[in-house]
């Protein structure tokens, strides 16, 4: 069976004590599941708090949302991959849209930020997606295959392979408008394709979709097959609705 991956992407919400409570609600409410593996980006000074609450649980992983590039030095402010993996996370999620496009992080930092993370032995989740009006001028594979080269541009094929992909359109982030599943499979399609060519042969490469994602939207885009799973904001946020997402049945293929 395919892996499917449920990732919470907390943003600036849940300080320690409301992260253990939201992840003890949850886990007690949602069994290991065959092929499910469910993912926590809380705020950083959160993760030893989550991650505590996590343990025995080897179908859930947690993870930093931001990394710096390098390992340490002067940079107030900053969280290097090194300290977040020492803090307990495992994964790290790399240029956010938010962190594209409000901090103004460019590709060429999300390739340094992918390569630190696993030199700091985190597994980088990258995300890649247009803008509305990239999108309107008929530029979204140009814009998601340049994301994907530079972020991708400092691994061999073998690091490559195990990066986790997040496609998430920047028009859909915290709209309410997610994109249709057939347009998201479109998307994921070429993804796919572009990293197959950069992979070893038998490698599939793991592709979420993020934006709006809900309760109400989840099974139509997870029918998808193109679709492993997703990355999502408002919706992870309180126990009901991302309890509802994780119960998502995925057809089996
Ligand atoms: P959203 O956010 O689910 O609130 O649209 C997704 C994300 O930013 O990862």
């Amino acid at each position: 069976m395919s892996r499917t991956l449920f990732a919470a992407n907390w943003k600036m919400h849940h300080g320690p004590a409301a992260g253990r409570a939201l992840v003890r609600a949850v886990l007690a409410r949602c069994r290991p599941q065959e092929g499910r593996e469910l993912l926590f980006f809380p705020p950083a000074p959160s993760l030893p708090a989550v991650v505590e609450e996590a343990k025995g649980r080897r179908d859930v992983a947690v993870g930093v949302q931001n990394v710096h590039w390098e390992a340490k030095g002067a940079f107030t402010g900053e969280v290097s991959a090194g300290i977040a993996a020492e803090a307990g996370a495992t994964w790290a999620l790399v240029g956010h849209s938010e962190r594209r496009h409000k901090f103004r992080e460019t590709d060429e930092q999300t390739g340094k930020k992918v390569v630190a993370a696993f030199a700091a032995g985190l597994s980088p989740m990258l995300c890649v997606g247009e803008l509305i009006e990239e999108r309107r001028a008929g530029r979204t594979e140009e814009v998601v295959l340049r994301q994907l080269a530079a972020g991708l541009g400092g691994l061999d094929a073998a690091a490559t392979a195990r990066v986790v992909i997040a496609y998430e359109p920047v028009w859909a982030i915290g709209t309410g408008v997610n994109a249709t599943p057939a347009d998201a499979a479109a998307v994921h399609h070429t993804i796919r394709a572009w990293l197959q060519s950069r992979t070893p042969p038998a490698s599939r490469a793991t592709v979420l979709y993020g934006g709006s994602v809900s309760p109400a939207n989840a099974a139509a885009l997870l029918a998808e097959e193109e679709i492993d799973g997703f990355l999502v904001g408002g919706a992870s946020l309180e126990a009901e609705s991302w309890l509802s997402i994780l119960a998502t049945p995925r057809p089996s293929r």
